[in-house]
């Protein structure tokens, strides 16, 4: 969308003024308590009692993101595993000033010079009595989450995985049961459920705000068509990649490799390009967008999925007119799908549908990533898990568009909330205050997910206290993994209630309905 550098500062002054309005007592309360609006918002305290003993399962690019942010007055981490020892070496020493500053600078060098180095999960779970250990945080590649996740379990740890929940959704399933089955808590890293952002965000939405919404248009697009720009393909690339090449080709003669779960070392660096280790762009990228879009249609799960997806850019060497990308990976680079949702009213008329359609490319990131909610009082748009802009619906007798500052009233009719504007170049008192209480720097939520995490293992909290169980995190799964199957088989799919039913073993990868 075309938004001038004025009004997306309209747009911003517009969604603080509204979150003003809905979150007045919150935010009051933040502004004198000294308490972070995370803890607020989603419920927990400062932890009573020692921090959670922890270990990191993988040591890559995201571990890097949460180790930076791990809470240490709510989790202690006592030792990480990984493999690459390219990767342990920046765990500790750090690759980015901010977004990864590594366990020396965040714990200083004396603690992190406890933290015990294992070189793959295997030999970790054999220390872990001697490790005093109760959670892990698994941030492996997509295949592994599920395998690994169950022997944490079984060995009596609390599981908080990244994202994609697993690689199908029968993994969903069995470790959803197996945490029951153990008493033990399982949570999924989809961080919107914990950002202070997005929770804003939805709160103006489920208050009605916006209006009726019939249309999400979410995105993630970027441009890898300048040579060497792939961030998913660091075989041949990545410095961290060459320096761990030789080790990880002795693991793979050795046969280490395949008990890890992995044919070659080369898959196990670029596991994201391949079906047997990732999931595509469906599961790395559209799965978030998809989590916050069925959250702000009201938690529900979709109707059906259609979708377009193939390797639209990147060629194999000497086939085509793109010799000159040789590349051998098995997922799409282009991707496009609808998905139906049931609209408020779905129930009394199943003609009250909303869409959102969601779109991943790998040639042009000029919109980058986000989601646009089109309501028919209000459009949200969603930016880079950073911004939220506002802007009210233009209607002849009360103003609105992009250039109009918006304020909340109470509807005389008693219907809630509504949004008006007015002609003003300063924003109001109450969107200061908001602004004031959210602070410069929006945390994406991985803070606040730990910290709940850590919090609920503590105080003896059951898995539905977390906001993404495995059960949310399944449904986000099963979205993603069943528009894969819907773009594979070229079909319109229908989901089924059963599948969202841990209970049930029924799943779309084995549903005739696809297969057929
Ligand atoms: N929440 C988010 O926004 C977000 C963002 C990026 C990645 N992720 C997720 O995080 C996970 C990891 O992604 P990444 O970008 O860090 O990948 P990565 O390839 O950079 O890191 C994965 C690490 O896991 C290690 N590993 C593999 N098998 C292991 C085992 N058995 N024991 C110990 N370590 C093992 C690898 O050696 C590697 O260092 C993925 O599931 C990905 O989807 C989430």
């Amino acid at each position: 969308m075309d938004i001038t550098p004025e009004q997306t500062e309209i747009g911003k002054d517009n969604f603080h003024e509204a979150v003003g309005f809905t979150r007045r007592d919150v935010l009051k309360t933040a502004a004198v308590g000294g308490v972070g609006l995370g803890a607020l918002y989603f419920n927990y305290e400062k932890l009573n009692g020692s921090p959670v003993r922890t270990a990191f399962i993988g040591c890559g690019d995201e571990a890097n993101v949460l180790i930076t942010e791990h809470p240490a007055d709510f989790m202690e981490i006592v030792a990480v595993a990984d493999p690459r020892p390219a990767n342990i070496d920046r765990t500790f020493k750090g690759s980015h000033p901010e977004v990864r500053i590594g366990l020396n600078k965040k714990l200083g060098q004396a603690k992190a010079s406890e933290i015990k180095v294992y070189p793959d999960h295997l030999e970790l779970l054999k220390d872990k009595d001697a490790l005093g250990l109760e959670m892990v945080v698994i941030a492996v590649p997509l295949s592994q989450h599920a395998p690994i996740a169950l022997a944490c379990l079984e060995a009596g740890l609390h599981v908080l995985t990244e994202k994609l929940m697993a690689h199908n959704v029968t993994e969903c399933k069995q470790m959803i049961r197996k945490a029951e089955q153990k008493g033990l808590l399982l949570a999924v890293g989809h961080q919107r459920h914990y950002s202070v952002l997005y929770d804003n965000a939805n709160d103006l939405i489920q208050k009605g705000l916006l209006g009726d919404i019939k249309f999400i248009r979410a995105q993630w697009h970027r441009n890898n068509s300048f040579p060497g720009s792939d961030s998913w393909k660091k075989w041949d690339r990545g410095a961290e990649a060459k320096k761990d090449k030789e080790h990880l080709l002795g693991l793979e003669k050795s046969g280490r490799l395949k008990e890890l779960g992995y044919d070659s070392a080369r898959q196990l660096v670029d596991w994201r390009l391949y079906n047997k280790t990732g999931g595509g762009l469906m599961a790395e990228l559209g799965s978030h967008q998809m989590d916050a879009s069925s959250i702000f249609l009201g938690k529900v799960h979709p109707l059906a999925v259609q979708g377009y997806g193939g390797r639209n850019f990147y060629g194999v060497k000497g086939v085509g007119p793109k010799e000159n990308w040789d590349d051998d990976r098995d997922i799409a680079d282009h991707i496009y799908v609808t998905f139906e949702f049931p609209g408020r009213h779905f129930s009394e008329d199943q003609d009250d549908v909303a869409i959102v359609t969601y779109s991943s490319i790998n040639t042009n990131r000029q919109e980058f990533y986000g989601e646009t909610v089109f309501g028919s009082r209000g459009t949200l748009i969603m930016k880079e898990e950073k911004e939220a802009l506002l802007y009210k619906e233009q209607s002849a007798s009360s103003g609105g568009g992009l250039e109009q500052r918006l304020w909340v009233l109470d509807s005389s009719g008693g219907g809630g909330p509504v949004l008006d504007s007015y002609n003003t170049s300063a924003p109001s008192a109450a969107g200061a205050m908001t602004k004031g209480a959210m602070g410069d720097k929006v945390s994406r939520g991985y803070r606040e997910e730990m910290e709940h995490f850590c919090f609920c293992i503590r105080n003896g909290r059951s898995w539905k206290d977390l906001r993404c169980n495995g059960r949310v995190a399944m449904a986000d799964a099963i979205m993603a993994l069943t528009a894969n199957l819907a773009m594979k088989h070229k079909k319109r799919i229908v989901f089924k209630d059963e599948w969202f039913d841990a209970d049930n073993d029924a799943v779309p990868e084995t549903d005739e309905q696809i297969t057929a």
